[in-house]
């Protein structure tokens, strides 16, 4: 398959848990428009991953419509990429429990997502929440993708999907699903870090620490002035501290190559000053972030163009979907 590029899958999702992200942008969606120009691609709303979490009845539907906008506002083309919610796709769920039967407790304990998870919430650990790759999987593998654009944080995971893939495979003796590889920019896999200095950007890092595709530029402005620093470098090249280093890596992620080089030149001869960097980043970073929120706010008026969109995104999915279930409850023994 991956000899003729043309012919590969790509498949990729987002968990409604809120706004998305500069993580969730620079990490996957900016690389999902990119792809739709030359693969078959299905990306889709996470809205069965995010019942781990337990969300309301009430919230569900609109946190996942509130993505599927931003995906549309980014530049996801609903002519060019089958674009649909998870829960359209029931074929997923059966496909989830077939991989169940050949998962075991103590690969799934190992996972790193999953520890973390235990750790932050110890009164919520779901079967959904330890089952999390093998429904991972069942994403992917329903539609035979090959190529899955995520960040840094979801590597395990495709390393758990190929797992799956080779198990079911050889035990049953046949090539049904291919061995799908996660994809990131020129660099490799992203990781967007969180403006508090440490860790990654991202919902659990806290929302002043989080710049959200929503955010306006008051808001944005505050919380990168607000910014983790310190009081500067004291030897020439020195090598930077993690908030330093958090700074610039949003800097190259937003602003000019010119813009970057000046601060670091400034920051290798002692002499940048914080302050500085920071409102240059916060101007680049409103210019950035504020034509895709005015795009947001268009795309999410027209009701009609939205429901047509996830009606197409849930035919297109199914026909993929149902091919993939036909020959795996074949392989398995069953005889429709
Ligand atoms: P989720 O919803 O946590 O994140 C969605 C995507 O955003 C990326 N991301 C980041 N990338 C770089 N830096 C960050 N700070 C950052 N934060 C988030 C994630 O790597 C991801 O690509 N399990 C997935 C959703 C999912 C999925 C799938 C993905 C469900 N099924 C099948 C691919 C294929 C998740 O929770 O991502």
């Amino acid at each position: 398959m991956t000899e003729n590029n043309k012919r590969d899958i790509v498949c990729s999702g987002i968990r409604p848990t809120g706004n998305l992200h500069l993580g969730n942008y620079f990490g996957a969606l900016r690389n999902f428009v990119k792809l739709q120009e030359q693969y078959d691609c299905y990306f889709f709303v996470a809205d069965y991953h995010s019942l781990t979490t337990h969300p309301t009845p009430d919230n569900l539907y609109l946190n996942a419509r509130q993505i599927l906008i931003q995906y549309l506002a980014a530049g996801l083309d609903p002519e060019r990429s089958t674009i649909y919610f998870q829960s359209d796709l029931p074929q997923t769920a059966e496909l989830y429990l077939f991989f169940n039967m050949n998962a075991y407790l103590g690969e799934l304990e190992r996972v790193t997502s999953f520890k973390d998870k235990v750790r932050q919430n110890p009164n919520n650990v779901n079967a959904g929440l330890l089952t999390y790759p093998t429904l991972m999987a069942a994403d992917i593998l329903i539609h035979k993708a090959t190529r899955v654009p995520v960040g840094k944080d979801q590597e395990q995971h495709l390393e758990m999907t190929r797992t799956y893939a080779q198990r079911f495979n050889s035990m049953y003796g046949s090539e049904v699903f291919p061995l799908p590889q996660a994809v990131g920019s020129e660099g490799g896999l992203v990781k967007i870090p969180a403006l508090n200095g440490s860790g990654k950007m991202g919902k659990s890092e806290g929302e002043a620490s989080t710049i959200f595709l929503t955010d306006e530029p008051s808001v944005i402005r505050k919380k990168i002035m607000k910014a983790k620093s310190d009081s500067g470098p004291t030897e020439m090249n020195q090598r930077k501290p993690e908030e330093i280093e958090n700074l610039f890596s949003l800097l190259r992620a937003v602003s000019k190559p010119e813009t970057v080089e000046y601060f670091e030149d400034l920051y290798n001869r002692c002499q940048i000053r914080y302050g500085d960097l920071k409102k240059q980043l916060a101007e680049d970073m409103v210019a950035f972030v504020e034509p895709l929120r005015q795009r947001i706010l268009e795309v999410g008026a027209d009701e009609q163009g939205l429901r047509r969109i996830i009606d197409r995104g849930k035919e297109k999915a199914r026909a993929s979907a149902d091919r993939t279930l036909h020959e795996v409850r074949h392989v398995i023994g069953y005889r429709d």
